[in-house]
């Protein structure tokens, strides 16, 4: 789909955008009206008596196995250029990280975890623990925003277990070069982890080029769809090398299906098999049927428009906004080379109170102007405004955010 010629239409989609001038995909999208009507479709039909009637799977069903649980799974690893046994459904980084990094990786003293002054905290939250078991934590400061892959290679050895990046940085852009990042990490026996959340939806993500181990994504940010569903992408010869201690007797591998109907049914003899050989031995019970219908609506837009096409005009815009925010005298704090970032754009006005005052004047305009939502963040010395432009957003809009920031600098 041509999204330039298009833009009105996509734009009729997302109703908030006619009351604020949006840059905050980064943080929460604004609701679609295509996910929003499909949670009511699927509301209406919880009306009309009972949703396991509607799609089942088998003899005897539960509500989170109707086949749109399966459509979203296809639907999403094509997105991330995977096979579909490789993907389940997660419901927030913090989940999958936990399963990952407390459940399915075995920790000694004396292994190490490299990550970085970048990362969102949720991970290194969990990684802290570690130390209780001698893992050594190993955080890469960034270098004017950026984290170099020759930090990489100077931290990551043969006692590295686990090498976990943001692919894309939620407070400046950086974006990774995931593949040699899981090139140096493999050449040392370690696992990658791929927080991807703030990537997917805004640039095509191809897990088997990179080579990841592990990625998880929320549909809720650049995906533009509902909260509570996300990608969980593990690499096909991992998913039998791992044997969760987190138990989800769904996806057991029953030789006959589900044997509720069974008429010997007995709860031990006909569920004393192991898990599924796919993706979903990994899925943690967080299927929520409205939000998986309205899930399915976001990844069918999302075929629609083509990520590729998607990727070309957030890099467009990105690229854009750079440029008018330097003409303004405004400092970029996201790494100029448009192979390390995309459309998630980090500026500064100078100083972190100038750039508060020009947040709060966005937020609360003088009557008569729309608020433009950017964020105010700070990490690691990064500290400024984030611009999240995606595809749906229009140069007129950078045009409005610079001469609004050029009017406050005045
Ligand atoms: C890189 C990254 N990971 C994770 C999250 C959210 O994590 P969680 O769902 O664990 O709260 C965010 C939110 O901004 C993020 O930017």
């Amino acid at each position: 789909m041509n999204l330039d010629g298009h833009i009105g239409e996509i734009r009729d989609e997302f109703p908030m955008l006619k009351h604020w001038t949006f840059f905050d995909a980064g943080d929460q999208m604004v609701p679609g009206k295509y996910w929003l009507d499909a949670m009511h479709e699927c509301l209406s039909l919880y009306e009309s008596g009972r949703i396991e009637d509607v799609a089942p799977v088998g003899p005897v069903t539960h509500p989170f196995l109707t086949t749109t649980f399966f459509e979203c799974i296809d639907r999403a690893s094509k997105l991330i250029h995977a096979k579909k046994t490789e993907v389940t459904n997660m419901y927030r980084v913090m989940t999958a990280s936990n399963l990952i990094i407390n459940d399915l990786l075995k920790w000694e003293k004396g292994d190490n975890v490299v990550f970085s002054d970048l990362d969102y905290p949720s991970i290194p939250y969990i990684l802290l623990n570690l130390q209780k078991k001698g893992v050594e934590l190993r955080r890469i400061k960034n270098v004017n925003g950026e984290i170099l892959l020759s930090d990489m290679e100077k931290n990551i050895d043969d006692n590295t277990k686990l090498v976990s990046i943001d692919r894309t940085t939620p407070w400046c852009g950086f974006t990774h070069n995931v593949k040699e990042v899981c090139r140096i990490a493999h050449e040392h026996g370690a696992f990658v982890y791929d927080d991807a959340i703030q990537a997917v939806g805004a640039i095509d993500v191809d897990v088997h080029k990179d080579n990841v181990d592990f990625l998880t994504t929320g549909s809720y940010k650049w995906q533009c769809g509902p909260e509570g569903a996300g990608i969980f992408y593990i690499r096909e010869d991992l998913i039998e090398k791992f044997d969760p201690t987190f138990r989800n007797y769904f996806w057991a591998d029953f030789p006959t299906g589900i044997p509720f109907a069974l008429p010997d049914h007995d709860n031990i003899k006909h569920w004393n098999y192991p898990l599924q050989k796919n993706a979903n031995r990994y899925e943690q019970g967080v299927c929520v049927t409205p939000i998986l219908f309205g899930w399915n609506a976001t990844l069918k837009l999302y075929e629609k428009m083509g990520i590729k096409n998607v990727e070309r005009r957030v890099r467009e815009l990105g690229s854009y906004c750079i440029e008018r925010l330097q003409e303004i005298g405004c400092k970029i704090l996201t790494p100029i080379e448009p192979e390390k970032r995309h459309g998630l754009i980090k500026y500064t006005t100078g100083s972190y109170e100038s750039d508060k005052k020009s947040h709060s004047q966005f937020n609360s305009p003088p009557l008569g102007e729309k608020p433009i939502k950017v964020s105010l963040r700070s990490v690691g010395g990064v500290d400024g405004m984030r611009v999240s432009c995606h595809f749906f957003n229009t140069k007129e809009e950078i045009d409005e955010l610079v001469e609004r920031q050029k009017k406050l600098m005045a």
